[in-house]
């Protein structure tokens, strides 16, 4: 399978990316909000997290590209949605809608820590001291100013990002309802769903299915095969419903042939077993 092209994002290039963006998702950012757009800049700025979004966008039109010819049509409301919500699914990294400058930059150097640690007994306070020791008495009491206390496990604190994304796409204008729903959702299988949604839909599933692949794959650094014998075990253990359960596995299965091949990742076999929730 061809390699995919993947986006190196410098703050310098910015408006390079969006270039991009707009060519892959069809879209005019300007009908874009700015409030929307100076989160996704400051996602840029030296941080991983627009580059795993970025990936996440090569997947899906890999995806797209290796079944073009088979009989298994995405609509074009579809590719925007998978491709528009996987670019802005993590843009809540930035904290809520009405935040200030300092707590918005406070929260995302929190979630640009790309270290390996146990996020279900790490509260923030801990976690403050190890990795952004001399940032600990500033960023607390940026978080004191939204409720946030130091002995919240950083798991909570974790998916709070599923939330701020919602509040912040929605307070916006520009972005489409079914990718809104569809980004905001992406931690469902969490329990984090702030659309409260019900059923999912096949796009909004597909963001789901390629923000854990990719999140297994470049952090997690394991194996194509790995990430699908995860991904495949999240599903059987996360989803109740029988009929969503199949869609889910039936796209993975169509993801297992169309990545196999492919070496968009420099990963080798190791297998890492932390929680690379994406
Ligand atoms: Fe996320
Ligand atoms: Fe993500």
């Amino acid at each position: 399978m061809k390699e995919f092209k993947t986006i190196e994002p410098r703050a310098t290039e910015n408006r390079k990316v969006l270039m991009e963006i707009e060519q892959k998702t069809g879209l005019n950012l300007k009908l874009i909000s700015p409030q929307i757009l100076s989160r996704l800049n400051m996602l840029s700025n030296g941080s991983e997290i627009l580059k795993d979004e970025l990936h996440a966008m090569d997947l899906a039109l890999g995806f797209f590209k290796f079944y073009e010819k088979q009989e298994f049509p995405f609509s074009v409301e579809e590719k925007r949605t998978i491709l528009l919500g996987s670019l802005l699914s993590d843009i809540g990294k930035t904290g809520p809608s009405d935040a200030s400058e300092k707590l918005s930059a406070s929260i995302l150097n929190m979630y640009k820590v790309d270290k390996h640690f146990n996020i279900h007994t790490t509260d923030i306070h801990a976690f403050l001291n190890e990795f952004l020791n001399e940032k600990q008495k500033e960023y607390t009491s940026a978080l004191n100013t939204i409720n946030i206390n130091g002995d919240m496990k950083m798991s909570e604190f974790f998916h709070l990002h599923a939330k701020w994304t919602l509040d912040i796409l929605k307070r916006g204008k520009g972005v489409p309802y079914d990718t809104i729903v569809a980004a905001a959702s992406h931690h469902i299988l969490e329990g984090e769903n702030p659309a409260g949604v019900i059923k999912l839909s096949r796009a909004a599933k597909m963001v789901i299915l390629l923000d854990k692949y990719d999140a297994r794959r470049r952090r997690g650094m394991v194996t194509h095969q790995a990430a699908i014998d995860w991904l495949k075990d999240r599903i059987e253990e996360k989803t109740t419903n029988t009929a969503e359960k199949e869609e889910f596995l039936e796209l993975i299965l169509k993801m297992d042939t169309a990545f196999q091949n492919s070496n968009i990742y420099d990963s080798g076999a190791k297998i890492n077993n932390g929680e690379y929730l994406g």
